[in-house]
């Protein structure tokens, strides 16, 4: 039987040895009494690494995410997004659900990046007909897409001078700090807060880190019991996450590297049209090969996201370059049966 390899999300990797190890040496206190010093210590360790007051060690990206639209925003407050970002598309509308904070979305362009003008135009004017709007949330990376700097921080400075605060989706922004090879300081700068994920491509089994000024976290904190997420001997958890801010940051080039190798010998196939950005790889196949190219893909222990018209396959920890290899291989086989 062959092994099987996963490309369907960075969030399924196993946590190494090491990382077991840890969290069974981890020391641990009770969290909600603010006493366990390896969850202190992974709020310190990330709210450092972005340049931030503090941090706040939670569940997930979308815990982090909803209490950054919680903190920021009052209700009948808007929050301004991208079409396509995670914040809006998939997290059951929580900010709106839980904080009646309204929400606005603008059509974004090649890069996933929300266009200056159409964000100009979305701030409105203090106006009883209208929410306020308070909050803009971006996102970096977008499906594997490094958000350009230099827009990040024109976004960032015109909703600053309309007023506004900023949010950062960052569950992927080491990928881009790492395909830029600029600090995630930088990244985080021109943001209010940002939320991290220490689940998805640095290898950890649970948790996000929301950063921001010190009163900022002192509201999530509070917002994040009253949602039950207080939590007590986390440690053993935020020991996997700080092991992997001090062990998986650097070795996410290997994953792009394998994303680029990955996609270059799907491209030598010449069958399909083929992306590639940071740890992600998209294929659309011919319409007649999607069924048949999965069940051969299936039949060979090889799993990835299927969306008609394309399929999505990420890179991760638990991918080696072998894997690459074979999975190449696999392919080549389905297309010259035929
Ligand atoms: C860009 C982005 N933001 C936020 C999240 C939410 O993270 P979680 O699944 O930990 O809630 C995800 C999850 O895949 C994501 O891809």
């Amino acid at each position: 039987m062959n092994k099987s390899i996963d490309y369907r999300s960075d969030t399924l990797t196993q946590p190494t040895a090491e990382m077991r190890e840890c969290m069974a040496q981890a020391t641990v206190g009770d969290d909600v009494y603010g006493e366990d010093p390896s969850v202190n210590q992974l709020e310190q360790t990330a709210a450092q690494l972005l340049g931030k007051q503090a941090g706040l060690f939670v569940s997930s990206g979308t815990q982090g995410n909803l209490l950054a639209m919680l903190g920021h925003c009052q209700r009948g407050d808007e929050y301004i997004s991208g079409d396509v970002y995670h914040v809006y598309l998939s997290e059951a509308r929580g900010a709106s659900v839980l904080g009646g904070i309204a929400s606005t979305v603008l059509a974004t362009g090649d890069q996933f990046e929300v266009p200056v003008e159409s964000l100009r135009q979305a701030i409105k004017p203090d106006n009883i007909h209208y929410p306020i709007s308070r909050l803009l949330c971006l996102e970096n990376t977008v499906h594997g897409r490094v958000q350009s700097q230099s827009h990040l921080q024109a976004l960032c400075d015109l909703a600053h001078d309309a007023g506004l605060l900023t949010h950062l989706d960052g569950a992927r922004l080491m990928n881009a700090a790492i395909a830029e090879g600029i600090s995630a300081t930088e990244i985080s700068a021109p943001f209010d807060s940002i939320s991290l994920c220490l689940s998805k491509g640095l290898g950890a089994p649970v948790g996000s880190v929301l950063c921001g000024t010190n009163e900022f976290i002192d509201k999530a904190r509070r917002n994040r019991k009253l949602l039950g997420g207080g939590t007590r001997q986390a440690g053993v958890l935020a020991a996997c996450g700080l092991y992997a801010l001090e062990h998986n940051i650097e070795r996410l080039a290997d994953d792009h590297s394998n994303a680029e190798r990955l996609a270059k010998g799907l491209a030598s196939l010449q069958v399909m049209p083929i992306e590639q950005h940071t740890n992600m790889v998209f294929i659309s196949p011919p319409a007649e090969h999607v069924a048949p190219m999965c069940e051969h893909l299936r039949g060979s222990g090889i799993s990835m996201t299927v969306d008609t018209p394309t399929m999505r396959m990420v890179t991760h920890l638990d991918i080696s370059s072998d894997d690459i290899g074979k999975t190449i291989g696999i392919f080549k086989d389905y297309f010259t049966s035929l």
